[in-house]
C-alpha cells in the first residue's frame, strides 16, 4: 500500500487526477470504477480541465459506480446517477453507452445486483477504483460489519447514515433507507485502487485503515491485502498517522 500525504485538498485532487489520466493515456479503453460524495469532486473537476484544455480523451473508457439509492430515479437530484452527470460525465466524452451505474429502481434488486457483478467479468474487470472513506470506515455502502467478502448487493443503510442523509431532502420519507453497492469483495477484485480521504474528520478512519488490524467493523482496513492500492490523503486526513509516509 502506497501512502501519499499532500499539503491539502487540492494537491491530494491533482494527484488523484493525474494518476486516473495516466492510466487512461496508457490505455485508452480502461475500465474505471466510480465513488460519490464530497471528496471526489476536487479531481473530477481536474479531469474535466485535462479533458479541454490537453484533450484527455475518455471516448473508449468503460465506467462502473460503487453504489446508488434504492427507490430514486436517476433524475432525481439526489441520486448518484445525476451527481455522476453533473459533475462528470456531462463534461467529457464517456460514450454513455459504457456508463454502469446501480438502478435504483431495479425491479428485481438481486437479479440486477447479479448482472452488474457479471458486466464487470465481461468487460475484463476495473482497472483502476477510485474510493472514498466514510467517517467510520465504509468503503461504497459497505457500512461497519460489512462481510470483507461481500459482492454486489442491497444494504441497509445504518441509522447514522440515514440521519446524516436527512437534510438532504424534503420529506422524512423521501429518505432512502436501502442501497444497492458493490461488495467489499467486487472492490477488492479491481488491479488498481485509489482510495482519497481530506479533513481531519477521516484521520481516525485512515489511521485504522492504514495501521490498524484488519476487521470488518472499518470495511477499509481490507485494503491493506490489495497489492496496488494507493491512498491520497491530506496532512489532516493523515493526522492520525504513527508511520512516517511519503509526501510526493
Ligand atoms: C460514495 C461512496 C461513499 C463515500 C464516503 C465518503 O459513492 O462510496 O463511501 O466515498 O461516504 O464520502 P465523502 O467523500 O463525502 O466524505
Amino acid at each position: 500500500m502506497l501512502v501519499i500525504v499532500k499539503e491539502n485538498y487540492g494537491e491530494v485532487s491533482k494527484e488523484a487526477a493525474a494518476e486516473i489520466a495516466s492510466l487512461v493515456r496508457e490505455k485508452p479503453d480502461c475500465v474505471l470504477g466510480f465513488a460519490t460524495g464530497g471528496t471526489p469532486l476536487g479531481a473530477y473537476k481536474e479531469l474535466i480541465r485535462l479533458h479541454r484544455e490537453e484533450g484527455l480523451d475518455f471516448s473508449k473508457v468503460t465506467t462502473f459506480n460503487l453504489d446508488e439509492y434504492v427507490g430514486l430515479p436517476p433524475s432525481h437530484p439526489k441520486s448518484y446517477h445525476y451527481y455522476m452527470l453533473e459533475n462528470l460525465f456531462n463534461h467529457i466524452n464517456v460514450d454513455p453507452r459504457n456508463m454502469f451505474i446501480p438502478m435504483g429502481m431495479a425491479e428485481n434488486v438481486h437479479g440486477f445486483c447479479a448482472w452488474y457483478e457479471e458486466k464487470i467479468e465481461k468487460v475484463g474487470g476495473i482497472d483502476l477504483q477510485i474510493l472514498g472513506i466514510g467517517a467510520n470506515g465504509h468503503i461504497a455502502f459497505n457500512e461497519p460489519g460489512s462481510s470483507l467478502g461481500s459482492r454486489t448487493r442491497i444494504k441497509t443503510l445504518s441509522e447514522k447514515t440515514i440521519r446524516d442523509n436527512r437534510r438532504f431532502f424534503t420529506k422524512e420519507e423521501e429518505v432512502p433507507r436501502y442501497a444497492i453497492t458493490m461488495g467489499v469483495g467486487t472492490i477488492m477484485e479491481a488491479r488498481q485502487l485509489l482510495l482519497v480521504a481530506s479533513g481531519a474528520t477521516k484521520a481516525d478512519a485512515i489511521r485504522a485503515t492504514v495501521e490498524g488490524p484488519i476487521t470488518a467493523w472499518y470495511p477499509a482496513t481490507i485494503v491493506q491485502m490489495h497489492r496496488f492500492a494507493t491512498i491520497v490523503i491530506d496532512k489532516d486526513a493523515a493526522s492520525g498517522l504513527r508511520g512516517s509516509y511519503a509526501g510526493f
